[in-house]
């Protein structure tokens, strides 16, 4: 029987009386994709700082692999390849030298996906570090994350300071990683890139694990923000009848030209009613990540669990 790549149970770290994560239960499946997605605070480093065993739990605890986070912590990190959040390069190593130096710490010899990954992400391994942009060092960061092809792939905000380009090909990376059979976990807070490529998607708040959802079903269950601009005024009777359409919310019309609200549910009936009026412009949105946050502690979300302050 194998274990879950990584299983947590309460796992509880405190800084002081400082709030750090409370009482998180993940479990994340061999070969799957988990992003962890929060807003800023809310608990994604000190997680993952927690079962890499940087820290210790000041409760509860957790397995990767079925090793101790605690007392295993160092048979751990060598099926792990990790991107800690903080990750910053300020050396006169060159990117290679960085790489070749995480190799022999880890015995491997085979530098060729090294070479191809950073062919791919467009990083130069031959400056010394300290002198590449932020970005540029990030790739570093990935590379030696990613080079060894490590049962499982921990990155904390991987595609920070990367840019578009680099970011799509850092995805498919993972795509890949996933079929290969490694087992992927990375924070983020941009949902459409967890959105893009995890199997499922950990929501954290506050510190605590407010649901664990297909990331599909996240943003497709949830409200699009809706703009209508026409080029001719609309006569009250049919603003009332866009107010009056099911899952229309928040409605505001600043003048007879233009409505701004809120369609949870079927867009369908929006998108007719608003063809059958002369527009001048149609932006329907996707909700920020904080809105679809709010959306969950009003109720709307399914597996909120208690305790949650709203
Ligand atoms: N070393 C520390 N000492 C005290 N409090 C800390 C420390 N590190 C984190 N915290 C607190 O723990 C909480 C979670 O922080 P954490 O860094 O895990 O969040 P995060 O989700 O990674 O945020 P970000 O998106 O900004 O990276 C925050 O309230 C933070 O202030
Ligand atoms: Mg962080």
């Amino acid at each position: 029987m194998t274990s879950p790549a990584i299983v947590t149970e309460h796992l509880t770290k405190t800084y002081g009386a400082n709030r750090g994560i409370r009482d998180v239960n993940i479990t994340v499946e061999e070969g799957e994709i988990f992003g962890f997605l929060g807003p800023n605070g809310a608990g994604k480093s000190t997680t993952m700082r927690t079962l890499l065993g940087f820290m210790k739990p000041t409760g509860g605890g957790g397995r990767i692999f079925g090793l101790d986070i605690v007392d295993d912590s160092v048979e751990i990190r060598t099926r792990v390849g990790n991107l800690p959040g903080e990750f910053a390069l300020e050396d006169r190593m060159t990117g290679r030298q960085v790489v070749q130096l995480f190799a022999r710490l880890r015995g491997v010899t085979d530098l060729s996906y090294a070479d191809e990954l950073a062919e791919r992400l467009n990083a130069d391994l031959d400056r010394p570090t300290r002198k590449l942009s932020r970005g540029n060092k990030q790739k570093i960061g990935v590379i030696t994350a990613l080079f060894h092809q490590p049962p499982l792939v921990m990155l904390d905000e991987p595609t920070g300071g990367l840019d578009p380009l680099v970011q799509e090909t850092f995805l498919e990376l993972l795509i890949e990683a996933k079929r290969r059979g490694q087992t992927v976990f990375f924070s983020s807070h941009i949902l459409p890139e967890i959105e893009r490529v995890a199997d499922r998607v950990g929501i954290i708040r506050e510190g605590e694990l407010v649901a664990v959802e297909n990331p599909h079903a996240l943003t497709g269950r949830t409200f699009r923000r809706v703009r209508l601009n026409f080029n001719a005024p609309l006569a009250d009777e049919a603003i009332d009848r866009f107010r009056r359409l099911p899952g229309v919310r928040e409605f505001q019309a600043d003048s007879n030209t233009h409505l701004d609200f809120s369609a949870h549910g079927d867009i369908n009936a929006v998108v007719r009613l608003a063809g059958s009026h002369d527009l001048a412009s149609i932006d329907i949105e996707r909700p920020s990540l904080e809105e679809i946050f709010l959306n969950y502690y009003n109720g709307n979300g399914r597996n909120v669990t208690k305790g949650v302050a709203v």
